[in-house]
Order: C-alpha cells, then sequence, then structure tokens
C-alpha cells in the first residue's frame, strides 16, 4: 500500500498528489509519453488521471472545438488566449485539484506553458501577460514536473500527418516559435523541467521520464 501523502514531502504539491504536465508542439508524441508513463504508475498501484488541455471537461470540449475548429482568422489572438485560460481554469478547479486533493498522479497533455509557447511566443502576445493571464485562471497552480518533448517544426509536420486544426495549420514559422517558447521557459526553470529529444526512440524517452519521476515518488513506492 502506498502512501499518497508522501507525494507532498517528497515533492511539496497540492493536497496529496503529483501533478505532471506534457508539453511539447505538434506532433511531439506527448500521448503517447504520457500514456507509457501512467501504465508504470498504475501498475506501481497509483491513482492515475490522465487529463488533457483543451477539453479535458466537458465545457472545455465546446470550448476546444470552438478555439481549434473554426475558419483561419475565425478567433482573434487576444480571444484565443482568454479561451485557452477559460478551459484551464475550469478544468484545474474541477479536474486537477480535487485528484491533486485525493492523493492521485495528474498527467496533463498540455498546460500553461503551451499558452505561454503558442499564445506568448508564436502569437507575440507577450510571455509575461500571457503566464499572468493563465497562473490567475489557475490561482498559481504549476506542475511539480513538465516533461518537454522538444520537436523541431519540420519534425512536427512529418510526425503529425494529416492536417488536423487551426493551430496545426500554422506555417513552419510560427511552429518554430512556439518551440523556441517551450526551451525558454524550460531554461528559467530548469529544476522543474524534463527536456528531451523527441526524435529519440519511443523506449528511451519512455526510461528517461520513468527516470525522472520515480526521483519524485515517495521512496520504495515503485521499482
Ligand atoms: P492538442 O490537443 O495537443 O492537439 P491534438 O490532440 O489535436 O493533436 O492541442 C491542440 C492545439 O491547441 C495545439 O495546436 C496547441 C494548441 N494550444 C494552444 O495554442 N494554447 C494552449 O494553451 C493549449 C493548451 C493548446
Amino acid at each position: 500500500m502506498i502512501d499518497q501523502t508522501s507525494f507532498q514531502a517528497a515533492s511539496r504539491g497540492v493536497g496529496g498528489g503529483l501533478f505532471i504536465a506534457f508539453e511539447g508542439g505538434d506532433g511531439a508524441g506527448k500521448s503517447t509519453q504520457a500514456q507509457l508513463l501512467g501504465q508504470w504508475l498504475a501498475e506501481g498501484g497509483h491513482e492515475v488521471v490522465h487529463t488533457r488541455e483543451p477539453g479535458g471537461t466537458i465545457l472545455g470540449k465546446a470550448l476546444r472545438e470552438l478555439v481549434l475548429h473554426g475558419e483561419d482568422g475565425s478567433v482573434t489572438p487576444r480571444a484565443e488566449a482568454l479561451i485557452f485560460a477559460a478551459d484551464r481554469g475550469h478544468h484545474v478547479a474541477t479536474v486537477v485539484r480535487p485528484a491533486l486533493e485525493r492523493g492521485a498522479v495528474v498527467l496533463t497533455d498540455r498546460y500553461l506553458d503551451s499558452s505561454v509557447a503558442y499564445q506568448g511566443a508564436a502569437r507575440d502576445l507577450g510571455h509575461e501577460e500571457i503566464r499572468t493571464l493563465s497562473m490567475w485562471a489557475v490561482q498559481g497552480l504549476l506542475p511539480q514536473l513538465t516533461v518537454l518533448l522538444d520537436v523541431t517544426s519540420q519534425q512536427g509536420r512529418t510526425r503529425r500527418g494529416e492536417v488536423h486544426d487551426r493551430l496545426e495549420r500554422e506555417t513552419d514559422t510560427f511552429h518554430d516559435r512556439v518551440r523556441q517558447g517551450f526551451l525558454d521557459l524550460a531554461a528559467r526553470e530548469p529544476d522543474r523541467y524534463l527536456v528531451l529529444d523527441a526524435s529519440a526512440p519511443l523506449e528511451e524517452l519512455a526510461a528517461a521520464v520513468r527516470a525522472r519521476v520515480g526521483g519524485l515518488l515517495p521512496s520504495g513506492s515503485l521499482s
């Protein structure tokens, strides 16, 4: 039986839980890595909550549809930033915090860094302004660890194959700015990030993630 409360001592989390975000450009392979980590944690007896932004709630699904599936130019950059922040605020209040408070491990596919990289850096709305907006929305909640799967714009385009949404349709220059936005965030707080080259083999990436997350778990809870 794992003592879930010891996450707090191990990693200074909210409640007894552990909050981990997966970030990176489109086509980086975040969802796959989140799934692999989640399986490992679940096998070790942890309650794992997989979630995503945008769209981790009922309200979020409607916001996701509005912000991603309109025509090009259908959402202005500031409206786009506010919609992602609204999705995030609701997601944290109704899914993430309650799970952390009961001691779960929450794995989110994208979080606040995506807004800083896409809206702050690539849309040029300002790193600090976008970060402040999201921090207000989530009442200051940051992940104990952010796994950044670093992908170049060309790699991302090849890996995601068919174009899916309004953001993915943006130019390589836009995606280069997204990438730089993520790397700048990681450089500011190296202790809270694990930056990996997304082009490395799947299992190699998964092992690196496990090694880092293992250090955040109560000792002896997973081998
Ligand atoms: P994602 O769900 O990862 O894409 P998919 O599942 O369709 O592959 O992300 C959707 C898009 O939204 C992605 O292009 C990144 C963008 N996005 C932002 O621009 N800002 C944000 O704050 C978030 C969370 C996502």
